[in-house]
This record gives C-alpha cells, sequence and structure tokens, in this order.
C-alpha cells in the first residue's frame, strides 16, 4: 500500500487518487497569476493545520512579509502557525545551491517538517549555467525528499500560452510528478483548470479539471471535465 499525502486542497487529492505518494518531488507549473504560490501556501498550511505535518515554505521571490499578508486573505494565520512551531515561511537570498538544500536539511531535522515548498524553480536556475546542472540539483532534491519521506512542491513558472510545461525543459524529468495550473484569460473573466500530467506509482487521467481561487484558496472541481470552449 501506497502512503499518500493528502493535499487538502479541495478536489485535487481525487484526482491524486488519494494523495501525492510520500516521498515525491512534485512540479507545479503554470503562467503569471496561475495560483502556484496560492497553492504552495495551501499545502503548507493544511499540513500544520489538520494533518499534523509540520511544513516550510521556502521563497525565493516574493519576501516573507508579503505571504503572510497573502496568507490572511484565505484566513491563514501563519504567524500563529511559526509561533507554535509548525509551519516556517522562510525567504531565502540566492545563493549556493548547497547551502539551500542544507537549509531544507535543518528544518526537516529541527522541526520535523514533512512538507516542503519551493517558490519557484525559476529563481533557483539562475543559479546554473546549463539545464543538465539544474536537472541533477532537481534530482538531487528529490532523493533528498525520498530519503525523509517528505513531500517537496516546485513551483516552476512558465510563459503565457505556451505548451511547455517548464523553462528550461528538463524539470519534469527529474520530478516525480507534474501538476499544470492552467489559466485562461478571455476579456474580464480568467477560467481556471488543473492538469495532472504524471505522478509517480500513480495511475491518473490526463483530463483538464476546472479550478477557482475562491475566498478559502485554490478549488478544484474534480467531478466535472473542463468541456467549456474559451
Ligand atoms: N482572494 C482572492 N480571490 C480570488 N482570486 C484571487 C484572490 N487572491 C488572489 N487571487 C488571484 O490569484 C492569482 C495569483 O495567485 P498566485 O500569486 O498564487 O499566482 P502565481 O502562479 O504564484 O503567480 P506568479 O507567477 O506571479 O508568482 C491572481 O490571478 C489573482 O487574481
Ligand atoms: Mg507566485
Amino acid at each position: 500500500m501506497i502512503k499518500r499525502m493528502k493535499s487538502g486542497i479541495p478536489g485535487l487529492d481525487r484526482i491524486l487518487k488519494g494523495g501525492i505518494p510520500v516521498g515525491s518531488l512534485i512540479l507545479i507549473s503554470g503562467g503569471v497569476g496561475a495560483g502556484k504560490t496560492i497553492m504552495g501556501l495551501q499545502f503548507i498550511y493544511n499540513g500544520a493545520t489538520k494533518y499534523n505535518e509540520n511544513g516550510l515554505f521556502l521563497s525565493l521571490e516574493e519576501d516573507k512579509a508579503k505571504l503572510i499578508e497573502e496568507g490572511k486573505v484565505f484566513g491563514w494565520d501563519f504567524e500563529k502557525l511559526e509561533g507554535e512551531k509548525k509551519a516556517f515561511i522562510v525567504k531565502a537570498e540566492l545563493y549556493r545551491f548547497d547551502a539551500l538544500k542544507n537549509l531544507i536539511l535543518d528544518y526537516i531535522s529541527s522541526f520535523h517538517v514533512k512538507r516542503v515548498v519551493i517558490d519557484t524553480i525559476t529563481t533557483l536556475s539562475l543559479l546554473f549555467e546549463r539545464p543538465v546542472e539544474l536537472k541533477k540539483s532537481i534530482s538531487e532534491l528529490a532523493s533528498l525528499f525520498r530519503s525523509k519521506e517528505c513531500v517537496g512542491l516546485i513551483t516552476s513558472e512558465i510563459p503565457e500560452g505556451s505548451s511547455k510545461i517548464s523553462l528550461f525543459g528538463v524539470e519534469e524529468f527529474a520530478a516525480d510528478g507534474v501538476i499544470v495550473l492552467h489559466s485562461l484569460r478571455s476579456g474580464n473573466y480568467v477560467s481556471r483548470a488543473v492538469e495532472v500530467k504524471k505522478l509517480r506509482l500513480t495511475r491518473v487521467s490526463s483530463k483538464l479539471y476546472p479550478a477557482k481561487i475562491t475566498k478559502i484558496g485554490y478549488v478544484v472541481y474534480s467531478h466535472e471535465e473542463f468541456l467549456k470552449s474559451m
């Protein structure tokens, strides 16, 4: 029986056949404003409040204060969770990859962190001159999460309207799973949809499922298929 970790994101675990296999590194890929950061925060918040799993949100982009404010909009109190040593938002400056890895290891051993989000790998990739080095680093993170029985979500920015699921085309090969957050603009309205491209140990459907960002966060309508034409 495969041990799975629930994301707690409404509708998503059903598509993931119960959740993310423990020990996986998952790429959350999407364009600007697709909901990557919100989904990452929600994953950490749910772990700490519903599943008794501590989390680390490693931001390589936005400041901690801004992320805490963003969480409040959805009713997620990260200051309280940090006080209780259950969830941590850390803004990491760009430095060496090894230092980043050690920081993650520190949180895993000091605070029993089981959920890690890195937002975004696109910033991290600036450290590397060649895509092959990026792929190697993601593989290193994947084996770290596997050996520590954690789940890592790594967000990845892709250009609007692109059919690619990562910027360098190597990230998805090093990941155990890929979830694409689509956002399609038509006029003043944004239609959102989720697609699970691959997931280790799991037979997933290739359908697009409608999604929304609501006042409780990211929500997937997993009983409906995305049939609406744009
Ligand atoms: N309270 C809310 N209700 C509905 N939608 C919201 C709310 N707050 C933010 N959004 C939407 O969420 C999106 C931003 O989400 P998020 O910051 O997670 O995206 P992202 O994929 O991380 O984007 P980026 O690439 O810019 O970092 C925007 O499209 C915004 O309109
Ligand atoms: Mg973001």
